[in-house]
C-alpha cells in the first residue's frame, strides 16, 4: 500500500507532494514502480487525495494498482487503503509515496523477513548524529545513548492479519504502523534500510533527490 494522500505542507509545492515530479516523473509513479520492480509485490493500493483520484489513475496505466481516496491524516489514509486490500493478501507493505528512490533491495529484505515469520518488520538505519534531549529553554538535559537508536524508514511489512488487528483496535495517529502492531504485544523485527530510502519532506530533500537521479543516470 502506498499512502500518497498528504498535502505536502512542508514542501510547499502548491500541489500534493506525491504529484511533484523528480526528473520529470511524479514521486507517486516512482514509488509505485519501485515497489513493482522488486519482484515481490503483486498489487499496489495507492491512497490519494479525493480531488486527485482521476489524475492518479491516469498517471498509472497498465499497472496492477487500485486507487482509493485517503483521509485527514496518514493513519486514516492507511486505514482506507487497508479496507481496499483483498482478503487473500498474506503480506502487506505500507510504504510512503514520499520515499521515491527506495531501492528494490529494501523492499525484498522486508518481505523476506515477514515470510520468514516476523509479524512486523521495519527497515532502519543507525543514527549518526549525537542526540540530546533539551528542556523548554533549550538547555541540554541529557545525552541519549546513540548505539541503541535507529531511524525508521518504509516500506514497513506486516502479516496482513496483524496489521488488520492493529487497525481494528483503533488507530493512534501518534504512532507509525509498526508501533500499532507493537502495542498488540507483537515483536517488531528490523532489517537494514538504505540512505536512498530517505523521505522527501522539504525543498532540500527534493533537490537532493533530483541530484541523486542525475548522478545515477550520468
Ligand atoms: N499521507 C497520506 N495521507 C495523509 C497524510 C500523509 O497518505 N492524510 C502520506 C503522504 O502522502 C506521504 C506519507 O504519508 O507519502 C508520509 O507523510 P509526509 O511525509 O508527512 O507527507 P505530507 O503529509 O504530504 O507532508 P506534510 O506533513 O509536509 O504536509
Ligand atoms: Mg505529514
Amino acid at each position: 500500500m502506498l499512502p500518497a494522500a498528504g498535502s505536502g505542507v512542508r514542501l510547499g509545492a502548491g500541489v500534493p507532494k506525491a504529484f511533484v515530479e523528480i526528473g520529470g516523473v511524479p514521486m507517486l509513479v516512482r514509488a509505485v514502480d519501485g515497489l513493482l520492480s522488486s519482484g515481490v509485490v503483486g498489487h499496489v493500493v495507492v491512497v490519494v487525495p479525493v480531488e486527485q483520484l482521476r489524475d492518479a489513475v491516469g498517471l498509472l496505466p497498465d499497472r496492477p494498482v487500485t486507487v482509493v481516496p485517503g483521509g485527514a491524516d496518514r493513519t486514516a489514509s492507511v486505514a482506507a487503503g487497508l479496507a481496499a486490500i483483498g482478503p487473500d493478501a498474506e503480506v502487506v507493505l505500507v510504504h510512503d509515496a514520499a520515499r521515491p528512490l527506495t531501492p528494490a533491495g529494501v523492499v525484498r529484505r522486508v518481505v523476506d523477513a515477514v515470510r520468514a515469520g516476523a509479524p512486523a518488520v521495519i527497515p532502519v538505519l543507525p543514527v549518526t548524529d549525537t542526540v540530546k534531549t533539551v528542556d523548554d529553554s533549550g538547555t541540554v538535559v541529557s545525552t541519549v545513548d546513540r548505539s541503541a537508536l535507529r531511524a525508521v524508514q518504509t516500506p514497513q511489512g506486516f502479516r496482513a492479519r496483524e496489521l488488520r488487528l492493529a487497525y481494528a483496535r483503533g488507530p493512534d495517529p501518534a504512532t507509525d504502523d509498526a508501533g500499532l502492531v507493537e502495542a498488540l504485544g507483537e515483536p517488531v523485527a528490523t532489517v537494514a534500510g538504505d540512505p536512498l530510502a530517505f523521505k522527501v519532506t522539504t525543498g532540500w530533500d527534493l533537490r537532493l533527490a533530483g541530484l541523486l537521479l542525475e548522478d545515477a543516470s550520468a
